[in-house]
């Protein structure tokens, strides 16, 4: 590919979400990602391969226990980070020992990947603390100025980004949840422990606000979900809902989406859906808490930074971003 080459940026599909893609070996290249998503420079970004045959040139010792995982689901939704090797550059890793690798299913970028023959570094092709695009058409509307080439390759299958885990001695961490879930990733290694701690690398996504509708989102308990939107709308308030289920009855100057209640489904629509939402002039997003449980794990992490990131204290549709 021949944009990727000359050092320009190129929006992918993968099966999770749409990535802003560079060359990893050319740090201008990658640097120009930084630029158009408004992200700090210093973090760091995923490594997309088009397979595990290419890990020893950006990883410096792969664990076994990665080999096995690798093995099990690759291609596929889940992200590995490791020890970085030596020639992998800063501008990647965010100066960190560290780098993350991943290799994708989806067919076009798949394709991509090995018709570049290199590591393609990639974030979700969003602006900086957004929501993660997944069709073609979230990428153009919002960084489309940015990018020579958008690659469309339809929706994505998962709708929500990949599992992280991290290498870290001899234990095992899993950093970001995923379509790819803890017990699934046990039954191949044992032991894997849940979510960051000091001692962990960094990620951004990490941090508690991140995927976020600019429309101040709120979650509601399921029982009162009706009552909060009838409450909120009274004075002909705008407001948006996310349920799912139908209303129990006609609400005025309510925007009501019903998600569902599979979490295969719900997680593939989130964030078409609070974009959809976060279109319609309401002063809120109200959003039905969702059920427990270990397939609803990566959809209640996501909807729970998309709340922490603006103040639940006022109801003017003014963001306030939390420090
Ligand atoms: O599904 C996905 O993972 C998508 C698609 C495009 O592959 N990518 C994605 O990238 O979500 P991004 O940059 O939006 O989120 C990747 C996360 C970031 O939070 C980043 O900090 C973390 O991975 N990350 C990357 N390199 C890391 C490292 N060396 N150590 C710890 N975290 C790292
Ligand atoms: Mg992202």
């Amino acid at each position: 590919m021949q944009a990727l080459r000359d050092g320009e940026l190129v929006a992918f599909p993968t099966e999770t979400v749409y990535g802003l893609g560079a060359n990893a070996q050319n740090p201008a290249a990658v640097r120009k990602i930084f630029q158009a998503k408004g992200r700090p420079s210093n973090h760091p970004v995923i490594v997309h391969l088009d397979s595990p045959r290419f890990l020893p040139r950006w990883v410096r010792e792969v664990p076994e226990a990665a080999m096995r995982l690798a093995e099990r689901f690759w291609p596929g939704p889940l992200t590995m980070v490791m020890p970085r090797a030596s020639n992998v550059h800063d501008a990647v890793t965010g100066g960190q020992d560290t780098v993350a690798v991943r290799v994708p299913s989806h067919p076009m970028a798949q394709q991509l990947l090995t018709a570049f023959g290199g590591g393609i570094a990639a974030p979700s092709a969003n602006r900086f603390g957004k929501l993660s695009p997944t069709r073609a058409e979230h990428v153009r509307e919002e960084l489309g100025e940015q990018i020579k080439v958008i690659l469309d390759g339809g929706e994505c299958q998962i709708g929500l980004e990949s599992s992280i885990i991290a290498f870290q001695g001899q234990s095992v961490r899993l950093l970001r949840p995923g379509a790819i879930t803890a017990a699934q990733i046990r039954e191949v290694i044992g032991e894997l422990l849940i979510g960051a701690d000091v001692e962990s690398p960094r990620v951004p996504g990490g941090t508690s606000s991140h995927y976020a509708p600019t429309t101040p989102m709120t979650i509601v308990p399921t029982g009162e979900i009706d009552a909060r939107a009838e409450e909120l709308s009274e004075g002909g308030r705008r407001v948006a809902v996310l349920a799912q289920r139908l209303p129990l009855k006609g609400h005025k100057y309510v925007t009501w989406i019903n998600a569902g209640r599979r979490p295969e489904q719900y997680g593939h629509d989130l964030y078409t859906n609070l974009r959809t939402l976060d279109k319609a002039g309401c002063q809120r997003i109200l959003v039905q808490d969702v059920p427990e449980g270990e397939r609803w794990t990566a959809i209640r992490d996501r909807l729970l930074r998309a709340a922490a990131s603006v103040s639940d204290a006022d109801d003017s549709g003014s963001v306030a971003v939390l420090p």
